[in-house]
């Protein structure tokens, strides 16, 4: 379903933790105006940004001839530059909870593009039905979700990536004890990320649903071990998960 096919009526709320939590980050266009800079990104992750955006574009085919999903826009130019990607068979798909955020994604892109759909949605409950993507990719929102929608939108992740498809993951991961930023890290979750603090005690991987096969085919830590992508692909294999929390209303496929 696409964006301007979803009825007002059941157009997503945004979830607790966005409206109390990250109040700051996405919600407001002063937000969007602010924190939508390259400089700042980069700054913000330790100026590793073209690095993990490299590492995300790498996982993927280049082009990308298959159906990709992006689980949440993300700031900078990670979007563009998968629209840059697309071969001419190739279809990108981009959900997100917050309208604001679609927009700005949209403003990034050369529209009309056939291949590109925006999806109003939460990624706790896709309305895609299962084995769909080839790719099915998730940029730095794990560690914003507290643990149990991680838990949620994992599985949903898993559940739209077709059998033999690619997961990627790209995250914060727990840095060497010795790391120059631990500290100032930390302090960063404290204040502004309390849930990422997950990510330095459990194992990404961790969160995926055990009741569908999957196996991690990749795991790379950059910049000391402070971020992490792990490539995870769905085994072939009956899942004890069925429908989905977005196709199946009411189902949290978990
Ligand atoms: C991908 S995450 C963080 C990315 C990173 N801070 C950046 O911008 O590079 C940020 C996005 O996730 C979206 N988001 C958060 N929770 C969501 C959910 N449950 N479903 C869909 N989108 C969500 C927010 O609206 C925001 O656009």
């Amino acid at each position: 379903m696409c964006e301007d096919e979803v009825p007002r009526a059941v157009s997503p709320e945004a979830p607790d933790y966005l409206r109390q939590t990250y109040w700051w980050a996405y919600g407001h266009p002063l937000a969007v105006w602010f924190w939508d800079r390259a400089p700042l990104i980069n700054l913000v992750l330790l100026g590793n940004y073209r690095r993990l955006v490299a590492a995300a574009l790498s996982s993927l085919s280049n082009p990308i001839e298959g159906a990709v999903l992006q689980v949440a826009n993300a700031y900078g130019q990670l979007v563009p530059r998968i629209q840059r990607q697309l071969g001419e068979q190739g279809r990108f798909d981009l959900v997100d909870v917050l309208p604001l955020q679609l927009e700005n994604a949209k403003r990034k892109l050369s529209l009309p593009d056939k291949r590109i759909r925006f999806h109003l949605c939460d990624a706790c409950a896709l309305p895609f039905p299962a084995d769909r993507y080839d790719f099915v990719l998730v940029f730095f929102l794990a560690h914003e979700l507290p643990a149990e929608q991680r838990r949620v939108m994992l599985s949903e992740a898993l559940r739209v990536l077709k059998p033999g498809g690619r997961l990627v993951l790209l995250d914060f991961h727990c840095p060497h004890a010795l790391h120059p930023f631990r500290l100032w890290q930390k302090a960063v979750f404290t204040l502004f990320e309390p849930f990422a603090d997950d990510m330095w005690h459990n194992d990404l991987a961790g969160y995926l649903p055990a009741a569908v096969p999957h196996a991690v085919l990749e795991k790379e830590i950059f910049f000391g071990g402070l971020y992490q992508k792990l490539i995870v692909t769905k085994e072939e294999g009956r899942s004890r998960i069925s429908g989905g929390a977005g196709f199946l209303p009411g189902q949290t496929g978990v």
